[in-house]
């Protein structure tokens, strides 16, 4: 079949990697890709969100499935617009319709959805302009450190963590009254502070059946010590030593159950990826986020220990046949070590060549903020490249990618050399 891969980042490289040792993979193109899907794809420089030029692309390949890489077209209504498409509505699009897509795109929807199926989360409150002193007065009620979430996609930045009861008051205000994520601060969700170590546990479901796949754990922070500010992530591996048969059984009986059981209940459709933010309490998990796609750079090391044909597993996931597949996961674990930008997620440089790629060995360099131009290979983003390795142990993994690293350059190339400190 014909394939459509929409998006640019290493999520999307991995995708396009996996994709293309699949047999049933014939012409495989993404969009707008990276100069690692240049290699083992076609590159087609169309946006995301350009649904338009998206369906001239699809109708003029005999394109036969979409996979939605990043949450951005999912919660603008991707697959909506394919279904509603008398010339569109043949074709697999892997990821959710608008309304259940809305579980990354609002946190109240999430924290709804939530509190409606009895699944496990911090407690909370939302507020708007017009209540912002009942927001303050809730504050009042709650102990340091204050969470506050804008409701809305803001790019990752939307959530402020304090320690201070007069700042997480300003930080409201200015959330609510001065716009400060604009569209997506309207609202803003307060939550009870949750303590523990971060996992992510991803879901595969065709609405109705669910496969999942391994857990992973990723390191937002820029610095060493997860120290410095948030990002987009800085390595991560998989599986995750700490998350024990006991504590992965209430993971599927109190999450994921009840997660995909609450699909069915509301009525949304749902043919995709489920990334699970968890965070592990005490020895209970709890639900800090859902994204409705894969995380990144968590596909890096997660799509690598899975050993099916991945295109057999997409099309089950369209045909809601999910439960005729058997998923088998290399015993290996796998870790990533991103290069980014020197001064990400801040104001950084591109256009750098990147050396040494060729000189890898036994590593797989997943191109992120990469592009090919005039025949070489050139920094086009803030995260550049994530270096994903097997090993017997995480450990061994981790030094695999560290020695390549060695091998490659660019100018003001950072990476953090801690990956994996805390497990
Ligand atoms: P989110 O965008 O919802 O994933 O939040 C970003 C990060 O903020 C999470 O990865 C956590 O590290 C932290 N966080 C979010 N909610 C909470 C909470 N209720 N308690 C503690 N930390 C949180
Ligand atoms: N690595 C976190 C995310 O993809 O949102």
């Amino acid at each position: 079949m014909n394939i459509l891969v929409l998006g640019s980042g290493g999520r999307e490289h991995t995708f396009a990697w996996k994709i293309s040792q699949s047999p049933l993979s014939k012409n495989l193109y993404v969009a707008p890709g990276n100069s690692g899907t240049a290699e083992i794809a076609t590159n087609i420089n169309i946006g995301v969100t350009d649904f338009e030029a998206i369906k001239k692309l699809v109708l003029d390949k005999s394109i036969d499935m979409v996979v939605v890489g990043p949450e951005d077209p999912l919660v603008k209504g991707i697959h909506d617009y394919f279904l509603n498409d008398n010339t569109l509505k043949h074709v697999s699009v892997i990821g959710p319709q608008k309304e259940a897509a809305e579980l990354e795109g609002s946190k109240e929807f999430a924290k709804e959805f939530l509190y409606r199926h009895n699944i496990p989360t911090a407690a909370y409150e939302s507020f708007t302009k017009e209540t912002v002193e009942k927001g303050y007065a809730f504050l009042e009620t709650l102990n340091a450190p204050y969470v506050l979430k804008a409701d809305g996609l803001a790019a990752g930045k939307g959530v402020v963590i304090l320690n201070n009861l007069d700042e997480a008051k300003a930080e409201l205000k200015s959330m609510l009254v001065d716009a400060k994520f604009g569209e997506a601060s309207t609202k803003v969700v307060i939550e009870e502070f949750l303590d523990g170590i971060e996992l992510s546990c991803f879901v595969l479901t065709d609405g109705k059946n669910y496969k999942i796949l391994p857990t992973a754990k990723d390191y937002k922070r820029i610095g060493e010590g997860d120290t410095g500010l948030n990002t987009g992530g800085m390595g991560a591996v998989s599986p995750v030593p700490f998350a024990t048969d006991e504590f992965l059984n209430k993971i599927e009986e109190r999450i994921v159950k009840p997660t995909i059981n609450g699909f069915e209940k509301d009525n949304l459709p749902y043919v995709g990826f489920v990334f699970i933010g968890l965070i592990k309490v005490g020895d209970d998990p709890k639900v800090i986020e859902y994204n409705v796609r894969m995380g990144d750079p968590e596909t890096e090391v997660v799509l690598p220990r899975l050993k099916n044909d991945f295109v057999e597993i997409l099309q089950a996931m369209s045909n809601q046949t999910l439960d005729t597949i058997n998923i088998e996961i290399d015993e290996r674990a796998a870790t990533t070590i991103m290069l980014v930008s020197g001064g990400y997620p801040e104001t950084y440089e591109k256009g750098k060549e990147i050396s040494g790629i060729k000189a890898i060995q036994d590593s797989i360099p997943f191109h992120a903020g990469a592009q090919i131009q005039d025949g070489k290979i050139i920094t086009s983003g803030g995260r550049v490249m994530a270096i994903t390795s097997y090993g017997d142990t995480y450990q061994e993994a981790i030094k695999k990618s560290y020695q390549n690293i060695e091998k490659l350059h660019f100018d003001k190339m950072y990476y953090r050399k801690d990956i994996g400190f805390d497990l």
